[in-house]
């Protein structure tokens, strides 16, 4: 007999294996192995309780109280051929633009510091280039700290009525400023119903470009590969109005690109200042004629507006946009799972050992 079998059947006599007598040689051996192997599965069941503990609690806030689960932002999402032709559309139109009218490309060349059409159109960015154009009709807010009046919005009637119902976005024209470059929308009546914004809201200070975070730059975000398209002549109270939309909607927007740094919330604070410049009309303002018809304005600060004789159709649905905070309890879930199955693994490759 080998001094391993030796241990094996002293081991396997119930004596050693159920009194650990620490006299005993073998035992101590065995034992000293044993903990060896034991510590790891017992850090890994240890790690996995929380998991198991905390699990259900989320569940139960989350689904205990279905209330209080609301999408980041409500609003209505351009179907993605639309978005990807109005997008097309809307970056030739800024290339055309800075082309034809010498002051344009001036201004915009300064505030972007960028010498070339191509490098001013990058200049602008998407932070998610893949996701359809969206105009915000209520933000909501991340669980728990949720805007004021997110809870009774999301439980009115003509909210839940509207929900993934298909409706068509007016673009009515398009800013640019140094900050962003936007698409302005004239909302229905039916639409109204469901806005939920401030629209006297402009940019705290002014002049103040937020700290330069770059945004990955993503050259083919102007070049998506489905097209269709919808445009019609303005409605009269539109055409030729400097100050086509106010009040009640006015803030209503679709974001086509921001500089670096710059949160597509700022696109809206750059609509309802130039909005406020609009309805003061001051003697500096300058109007040219665009190639293809309607007006550019400057309204000072790289502030310019463009005034179509085309609008823009886009279909749309209406629908919650969800922030994606749901995974963090799959995460544990799995997490706890594969802590477990590790140290069943390692308690049965131990209980093999004997
Ligand atoms: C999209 O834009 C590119 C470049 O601006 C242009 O060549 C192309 O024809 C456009 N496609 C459509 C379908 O509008
Ligand atoms: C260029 O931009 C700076 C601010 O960035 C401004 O002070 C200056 O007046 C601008 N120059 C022209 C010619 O517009
Ligand atoms: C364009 O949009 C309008 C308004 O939604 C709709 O009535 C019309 O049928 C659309 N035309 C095409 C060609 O899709
Ligand atoms: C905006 O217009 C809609 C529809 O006419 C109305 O229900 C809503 O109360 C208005 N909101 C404000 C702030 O005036
Ligand atoms: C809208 O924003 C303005 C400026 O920040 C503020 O004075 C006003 O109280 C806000 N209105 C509402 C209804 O929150
Ligand atoms: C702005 O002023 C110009 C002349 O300076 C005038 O022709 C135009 O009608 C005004 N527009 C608005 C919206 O007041």
């Amino acid at each position: 007999m080998t001094n391993e079998e030796k241990i094996r059947k002293h081991v396997s006599s119930n004596m050693c294996r159920k009194v650990y007598s620490r006299s005993c040689q073998h035992c101590n051996h065995v034992l000293n192995k044993q903990l060896l192997y034991r510590l790891p599965s017992f850090l890994l069941l240890l790690i996995s309780v929380p998991s198991y503990i905390i699990m259900p609690i989320q569940v139960m806030a989350t689904s205990g109280n279905a209330n209080t689960e609301l999408p980041l932002y409500f609003g209505w999402f351009v179907e993605t051929d639309y978005s990807s032709s109005f997008l097309n559309r809307s970056w030739k139109l800024l290339a055309d633009t800075l082309q034809e009218i010498p002051d344009f490309l001036k201004d915009v060349q300064n505030f972007t510091q960028q010498t070339y059409v191509t490098d001013i159109l990058l200049h602008y960015t998407r932070e998610n280039p893949n996701e359809v154009l969206h105009c915000t009709a209520m933000y909501n807010g991340v669980y728990p700290n949720y805007v004021p009046g997110a809870q009774e919005y999301s439980e009115k009637q003509v909210v839940k009525d509207n929900l993934n119902q298909v409706s068509t976005l007016h673009s009515i024209g398009w800013i640019l400023t140094p900050r962003t470059f936007g698409a302005r929308i004239k909302l229905t009546k039916n639409q109204l119903l469901l806005w939920n914004q401030n629209d006297t809201e402009g940019n705290p200070t002014h002049s103040e470009l937020k700290a330069k975070t770059s945004i990955p730059l993503i050259t083919d975000s102007h070049n998506l590969r489905v097209y269709k398209e919808n445009s019609t002549d303005q409605d009269p109270d539109v055409m030729g109005n400097f100050q086509p939309t106010s009040g009640n909607g006015s803030k209503a927007h679709l974001t086509l690109g921001c500089s670096p740094g710059v949160g597509a919330v700022t696109t809206g604070y750059d609509l309802v200042d130039l909005i406020r410049l609009e309805g003061i009309n001051g003697s500096e303002v300058k109007t040219y004629d665009l190639p293809n018809g309607g007006w550019l304005r400057n309204y000072g600060d790289g502030q310019w507006v463009f005034y179509p004789t085309k609008q823009f159709l886009l279909e749309s649905t209406f629908h919650g946009y969800e922030s994606g905070t749901a995974g963090t309890c799959q995460l544990a879930a799995s997490f706890s799972i594969l802590c477990l199955s590790c140290a069943f693994a390692i308690l049965t490759m131990f209980k093999q050992e004997l």
